[in-house]
Formats: C-alpha cells, sequence, structure tokens
C-alpha cells in the first residue's frame, strides 16, 4: 500500500549566472516543482556562490530578478516552498566560516571543480577553493533529507555530509546536530545532452535556453550537431526524448531514418508546445516585478528566522555563547 510521506525536507540552490536552459530545468529545476506537492522545500538563488565567476554588479542584479522570474514561472509555489536568496540570510557566510575551521585542505582539494581549475592553471580565489564549504552551511542549515541535483553537484553534497559528519564527532557528544543530506539525481534525467552532444552547459554555448522565443528554438535545433551516417541522429533523438515518449519516438524515427531535417522540424514544434505556456508565464510575471521582489524577500525573512534559531544552536554547542 502506498502512502504519501510529507515529512521529507528538500533543499536545492541554483547560481543566477544567466539563463536557463532545458538541462537546467530537467535535471534540476522541475524537480522543486514536482516535489513541493509532498515535501517541505527550500529553494534559493546562490547568489554569493556566483561572485565566484560574476563580477559584474550589474548583471549580478539583474540575473538575480531573472532566475526570480524563471522559477516563478515553472510553477514554484511561495506558498509551498521557501524560496529566498542565499545574501539575505548572512547566516550561510557565518556557518561556513565555522565549517572552514573544522576542514581539512587536503580534503577540499580533492573536489572535481578544484581540481578541473587547477588543472587549467588557473589563479584560484579562496571562494572557489572554498565554495563546498559554503555549499554545505547552505544545506546543513535546514535539515534537508534530500538535495535534487544534476549529477555534476553529487560531489558537493557527499562533502556536505562529510562536514556534517566531521561537525557532529567534534561538537555532538552523541547529538547529530547536523542531519546527513542525500543527493537526489533522476537516473534518466542526469546528464542533459546540448546540441554538440556533450552535457548541455551555459560555459558550453550548446544550450537550449528554456524561456527561448520560436526563431530562437529553431536555431538552436538546426545547430544540433548529426552524423553523415545516414540513420538516426542520435544527438537529435537524445534531445527529442525529453518532450515525447521513446515508444512514439523511435518508430518516428525509424520511419524517417536519414531525414535529418524533418526529425529536426518536429523536435523544433515539440519543444515550442512545451515552452510557449511557460514563456507566456513568465512574461506575466515580469509586469510586476516589485511583486516578485516581495516574494523574494518575504521568503528571505522566513529562511532567516529558520537559520538564527539553528546559528543560536550552534553556537551554543561550540561555545561561545556566553550571555
Ligand atoms: P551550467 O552547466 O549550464 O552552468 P549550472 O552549473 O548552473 O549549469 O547548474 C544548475 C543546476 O542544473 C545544477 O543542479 C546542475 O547539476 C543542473 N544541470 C546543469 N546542466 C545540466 C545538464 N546538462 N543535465 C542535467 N542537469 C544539469
Ligand atoms: N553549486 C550549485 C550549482 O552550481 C548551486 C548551489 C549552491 C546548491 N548551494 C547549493 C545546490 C545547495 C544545492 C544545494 O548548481
Amino acid at each position: 500500500m502506498s502512502k504519501k510521506v510529507f515529512s521529507k525536507v528538500f533543499l536545492s540552490g541554483v547560481q543566477p549566472s544567466g539563463k536557463p536552459h532545458i538541462g537546467n530545468y530537467f535535471g534540476a529545476m522541475k524537480q522543486f516543482v514536482d516535489l513541493q506537492n509532498e515535501h517541505e522545500g527550500y529553494v534559493f538563488i546562490a547568489d554569493y556562490h556566483a561572485l565566484h565567476s560574476l563580477r559584474n554588479p550589474k548583471e549580478m542584479n539583474a540575473n538575480i530578478k531573472s532566475i526570480l522570474l524563471d522559477y516563478l514561472a515553472i510553477g514554484l509555489d511561495p506558498e509551498k516552498v521557501t524560496f529566498f536568496k542565499q545574501s539575505d540570510v548572512s547566516e550561510h557566510t557565518e556557518l561556513a566560516w565555522i565549517f572552514d575551521t573544522v576542514t581539512t585542505m587536503p580534503f577540499l582539494m580533492r573536489a572535481h571543480a578544484f581540481k578541473d581549475a587547477q588543472a587549467k592553471n588557473k589563479e584560484i580565489d579562496v571562494g572557489t577553493f572554498n565554495y563546498p564549504v559554503l555549499m554545505a552551511a547552505d544545506i546543513l542549515m535546514y535539515g534537508p533529507d534530500m538535495v535534487p541535483v544534476g549529477a555534476d553537484q553529487k560531489q558537493h553534497v557527499e562533502i556536505a555530509r562529510d562536514i556534517a559528519e566531521k561537525f557532529n564527532n567534534v561538537y555532538g557528544q552523541g547529538d547529530q546536530i547536523f542531519k546527513l543530506p542525500e543527493p537526489m539525481i533522476l537516473k534518466d534525467m542526469a546528464i542533459v545532452p546540448g546540441t554538440d552532444g556533450r552535457k548541455m552547459s551555459k560555459s558550453y554555448n550548446n544550450t537550449i535556453p528554456l524561456f527561448a522565443e520560436y526563431e530562437e528554438i529553431k536555431k538552436c535545433v538546426m545547430s544540433i550537431v548529426t552524423d553523415s551516417s545516414g540513420g538516426i541522429p542520435q544527438n537529435v533523438y537524445a534531445i527529442h526524448k525529453l518532450f515525447r515518449s521513446e515508444d512514439e519516438l523511435k518508430k518516428i524515427y525509424e520511419e524517417k531514418s536519414g531525414k535529418y531535417k524533418e526529425l529536426k522540424e518536429m523536435l523544433v514544434e515539440d519543444i515550442e508546445k512545451f515552452i510557449a505556456p511557460l514563456r507566456e508565464k513568465r512574461k506575466e510575471f515580469e509586469k510586476d516585478i516589485p511583486g516578485a521582489l516581495a516574494i523574494l524577500k518575504a521568503g528571505g525573512e522566513k529562511a532567516k528566522k529558520i537559520a538564527g534559531a539553528k546559528m543560536e544552536e550552534v553556537r551554543e554547542k561550540i561555545g561561545v555563547n556566553v550571555y
């Protein structure tokens, strides 16, 4: 007998790093909307995280507003989910500092993101090195059971788990001060491929934006890289299966084997059917930006109360609470 469980908590953050694409949507964003009806949820805009790559204040400001509208448009409901901005809850950075003091450098040096930066011989700022620690603070502050993210964030959630364990060992005296979180990755959606067949990513220039207008969708789809074998264009199919059942698609792709242009045109129409209503909703929210900002601000106030209470407990545990 299946019974709905409402006792679980989910949390996730998203960087305001530009227009979201369908990889972000199917890999992460959609899950928040699906989960909000069944579970208590926290979703936030990770603006402080984004600082490691975004140093243009105008762009930062615009991106925050833009992602706020994106989330409202996909149906995130602030009545159900605590939806806020990381920088409105200064407790996150405070907790990150405390976690810094129980986290070793060799441990953080094993993080993929750090190793990638090192391999590229980048001048690595401390914020990039410390990125997983702030993320651990974001997560552990609210005690979620699950953290819905794309596969590339799995290691970060594991690091948060290790930091929770370490902190509990050092200061818990048998209590579990921080709950150990689990990453939640939908198997089929873990890596949505881009128009060049690699993982869809803003940094690869291979995306289909989630709120693209018809002409833009067309341009993106027509640019999908296909081989010259004349059979089934794998890169087209891999994206198409997000929008239509595989049973249907297999038949269509067999019938139209080799007809790349026709298959692409069909994909354009399927994506348009899916995106058009989202685009319209976003335009509605765009008409009232102060209203949208008020929602975000109220979410921040709610989150700050919860984070404030957690920090009281943490300060008590580490011994700095003398009054
Ligand atoms: P990008 O690589 O485009 O910069 P982000 O790093 O901003 O994407 O990722 C935001 C969220 O979307 C994360 O949870 C991430 O794991 C997820 N995500 C990003 N790209 C994909 C993809 N191609 N497939 C599935 N999930 C993705
Ligand atoms: N690092 C995540 C990303 O780039 C964003 C993020 C920040 C996050 N804090 C988080 C995700 C906490 C989940 C939980 O996508």
